[in-house]
């Protein structure tokens, strides 16, 4: 008796909560036209011409970490324009714009704003203007396709259940900007963030992730190894400082091939070494430096550690002393780049609805490093590559190279991938998901 009188409750309750659902969120089929609704906004010419003219002047001006200016300044006279309030500055250039309600839940979306220190080599009508300077990761469509997707936000505001947060952020390249905009504390109530990347390997029309770690873990390292120079003809005089670096790099190497487990990918490459000007005059000093990457903290640490006893102690061998620098405060360690399992099925569902799930694929991680880990780090993140390769429009070089090429056709995607997966996440959104991250916050 006890017993069916608590079954009934329970099924009442149940009853009542199925009922709220319905009352209050869209139904499936609505909620699947959502990202096609969105695309075919970001795909009008009107919409279009708008992000591909945005995304073409702040290219003819690319800007350096932390030197976003003119961009940030671009960025903030368009969110004006679309009557969006937003903080500025946030880490310097950073700003971060608000739609919906200005309560919980707060979702994010991101984009990086930096160009490189590169000089660009494709001839073409907007080429950069700035010499030496180039966006060559296509961080200027990462900012159109933001901009995209606050217009496309701002056009179907009624149905933001929530907050949405726009997060344009400088200094991706190697500066942290990221971190530096957690720091300031304004995306403390984010519930979730999505980013994404135009992929120069992938074609158009697809979308590539997966769940768990995607991006390596990255640190940066830079020795000096001090010896004592002299006459070539007389070694006997000298420290050699060449032959210690020398020696120092190949040990460097035996750190993955011999004390590294074969199944957990980690990375030490030596791309600096200077020293010496003459062919006949041992140097004093040399100078080496190199990246070194893996896919776990406790790896990476263990490798950080070994680095510096490695030069150190190798350097010993041949007379010599060593010092070695991280830099960490111009060069901050990324840590690992974690998708949520969650947030990876979220985006599934998204990305199938508007591409088909036959082009929503999953990748095997990446050595690189992005700085979209901290946000990882701080609440469950969501990081993506959206396909852009069309051999019709051009040679797709990969991100960095001088001859970077952007499909353009890619933006309106991009933009109504963000829109709709942030859309979404709000109006499926329960707080029931705090999910477990390998990661705490803390000195990676
Ligand atoms: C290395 O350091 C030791 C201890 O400080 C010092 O005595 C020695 O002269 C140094 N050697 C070189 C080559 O700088
Ligand atoms: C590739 O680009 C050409 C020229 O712009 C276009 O006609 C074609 O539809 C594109 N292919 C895809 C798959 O979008
Ligand atoms: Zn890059
Ligand atoms: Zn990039």
């Amino acid at each position: 008796m006890a017993l069916r009188c608590c079954l009934n409750l329970i099924l009442f309750s149940m009853c009542l909560c199925y009922a709220q659902f319905l009352c209050s969120s869209p139904i499936p089929e609505e909620l699947s036209q959502i990202p096609l609704n969105f695309l075919q906004y970001a795909k009008s010419p009107e919409v279009f011409d708008w992000m591909v003219d945005i995304r073409r002047k702040i290219h003819e001006n690319p800007e350096l970490g932390f030197e976003e200016f003119e961009t940030s300044k671009l960025v903030r006279a368009e969110l004006d324009r679309l009557g969006i309030s937003y903080e500025y500055p946030v880490a310097i250039t950073g700003v971060v714009g608000f739609i919906g309600t200005g309560n919980p839940p707060f979702v994010a979306i991101r984009a990086d704003m930096d160009a490189l220190a590169l000089q660009e080599g494709v001839a073409w009508e907007h080429k950069s203007k700035v010499p030496g300077k180039m966006h060559a990761c296509g961080h200027d469509a990462h900012v159109a396709m933001l901009l995209g997707a606050a217009k496309i936000l701002v056009e179907h505001r009624h149905l933001i259940q929530g907050t949405l947060v726009l997060v344009f952020q400088p200094a991706e390249e190697g500066g942290g900007g990221a971190k530096k905009m957690l720091e300031t504390g304004v995306l403390n109530n984010v519930d979730a963030i999505f980013g994404a990347h135009v992929s120069a390997k992938y074609p158009f029309g697809m979308v590539i992730s997966r769940p768990g770690p995607i991006l390596a873990a990255s640190g940066f390292f830079e020795a000096v190894i001090s010896g004592k120079g002299g006459h070539a003809a007389l070694p006997h005089h000298t420290f050699d400082p060449i032959l210690a670096a020398s020696n120092i790099i190949i040990s460097l190497q035996q750190l993955i091939s011999r004390e590294t487990d074969p199944l957990d990918s980690q990375v030490v490459t030596v791309a600096k070494f200077q020293g010496g000007d003459a062919f006949n005059v041992i140097p004093d000093s040399v100078t080496i430096g190199g990246t070194f990457r893996a896919f776990s903290k406790e790896s990476f640490i263990q490798l950080k550690h070994r680095i510096v006893e490695v030069i150190t102690k190798q350097a010993n061998v041949q007379r010599c002393n060593a010092t070695v620098e991280f830099n960490e405060d111009q060069k901050p360690f990324f840590p690992v780049t974690l998708n949520d399992q969650d947030l990876y099925e979220h985006f599934r569902a998204v990305a199938g609805d508007m591409l088909g799930s036959k082009n929503v694929l999953d990748m095997q991680p990446l050595m690189g490093a992005e700085d979209f880990a901290f946000y990882c780090e701080a609440f469950p993140g969501f990081f993506y590559f959206v396909g852009m390769k069309n051999e019709t429009v051009g040679k797709f070089e990969p991100g960095h190279s001088p001859y970077y090429i952007v499909n353009e056709d890619v933006i309106p995607y991009g933009a109504a991938l963000q829109a709709s997966i942030a859309t979404r996440y709000l109006l499926e959104y329960s707080p029931k998901s705090t999910s477990t991250k390998g990661y705490s916050r803390d000195e990676l």
